[in-house]
């Protein structure tokens, strides 16, 4: 049994920054309200054509390629998570394959949301572990602002997404005591409507639906967020997940060097960082800058607390999230 490390880490976010202000020249909505609610300050959106959920993953991914020191023909398998594809099919894991010129290795579509970059990492640790593959390329990326209601019946969820891709490499770790030394996931879909896009599907509206009724006032096709139920059940299995994944490895709250969670909402950060007592330099947020960007939010923030010296070699990292499905996970490692 071999551990996984990570090598290398990237991140790409598109330039073009929309502030609170500019949201609230398209939806009733106030910088006030965002930034007291959700602690948003601005986030980041695609100018259409420029990039794609996909191109944004590559840019990250070259980033970490050339950081963890490989050539790209070193990388046995890609896997890719996302909630916002550039096609219903095929997923970006194998356009990523193409795009980057790899050998045809395998690809894989993660599909957990918010916890996607968590379920991402465990399975290519499983993959690692168990000696199949040495250097795996793991991206989250969304591509959000493609698909969200600017309007004011949409301000609950359209204020809170960004656009962004962060990316690691997981490799071959022979010292057991280094790396990752767990990964813990779960799910509870009884709660699978609560945080949900309905359409397009083949479920309750079919792509034919959409077509024939050609209803304006469908809203279907847009992202729908229990936000009060999501944040109540957030904070509860957030905390859960983190003491399980410490439990595992008989360690405490006390000796996280760094905490990245999800970039949910600063106020769901800020629930965990008081229930644990951790310092502010032991939580990394920065939902400030780029909002919710869902499977891309883990890595985007890993890597810009490693680029800031946050991640130092013998760390104890504890990655956690929770999201739509619901779903939920935490990740720990000795860096
Ligand atoms: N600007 C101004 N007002 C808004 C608004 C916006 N962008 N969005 C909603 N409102 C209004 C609502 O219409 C409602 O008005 P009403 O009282 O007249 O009906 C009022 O603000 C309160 O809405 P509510 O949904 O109860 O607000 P809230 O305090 O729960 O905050 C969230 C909303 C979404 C910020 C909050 O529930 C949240 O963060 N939930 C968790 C979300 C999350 O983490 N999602 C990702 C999980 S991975």
């Amino acid at each position: 049994m071999y551990n996984s490390k990570i090598t290398g880490l990237g991140y790409y976010v598109p330039d073009n920054v929309v502030t609170n202000d500019a949201l609230s020249e398209l939806m009733d909505t106030d910088d006030e309200w965002i930034q007291e609610r959700t602690g948003i300050k601005e986030r980041r959106h695609v100018v259409r054509g420029e990039d794609t959920t996909t191109t944004m993953g590559v840019k990250a991914a070259k980033i970490a390629i050339e950081r963890a020191g490989i050539n790209k023909d070193d990388i046995d398998f890609i896997v890719f998570a996302t909630l916002s594809p550039d096609y219903y099919f095929p997923g970006p894991g194998v356009l990523v394959q193409r795009d980057l010129g790899l050998k045809t290795v395998g690809a894989v579509d993660i599909r957990n949301q918010c916890s996607g970059f968590v379920y991402a990492v465990s399975l290519a640790d499983q993959y690692i572990k168990s000696g199949m593959y040495k250097n795996i390329l793991v991206i989250g990326s969304e591509l959000h602002s493609g698909g969200l209601d600017m309007t004011t019946r949409g301000r609950g969820v359209s204020v809170i997404f960004g656009d962004g891709a962060g990316a690691a490499i997981l490799s071959r770790e022979e010292d057991n005591s280094k790396g990752i030394l767990s990964t813990h996931l779960h799910s509870e879909g009884q709660h699978a409507e609560e945080l949900s896009l309905i359409a397009p599907g083949m479920g309750k509206r079919w792509v034919t639906d959409i077509i024939e009724d050609n209803d304006p006032d469908d809203e279907s096709y847009f992202p729908y967020m229990n936000g009060q139920f999501v944040f109540k059940n957030a904070v509860v299995r957030f905390s859960e997940v983190i003491m399980e994944g410490l439990g595992a490895n008989n360690l405490k709250p006390e000796d996280i060097d760094l905490l990245v969670p999800h970039q949910a909402n600063l106020r769901i950060s800020q629930f965990i960082q008081r229930k644990f007592r951790l310092g502010d330099d032991q939580v990394y947020n920065n939902i400030m800058k780029y909002g919710n960007t869902t499977a891309a939010s883990i890595p985007i923030a890993l890597t810009e607390a490693w680029e800031e010296g946050k991640v130092k070699e013998g760390d104890l990292v504890v990655l956690a999230a929770f999201g739509s499905g619901f779903t939920w996970g935490s990740v720990i490692i000795r860096w």
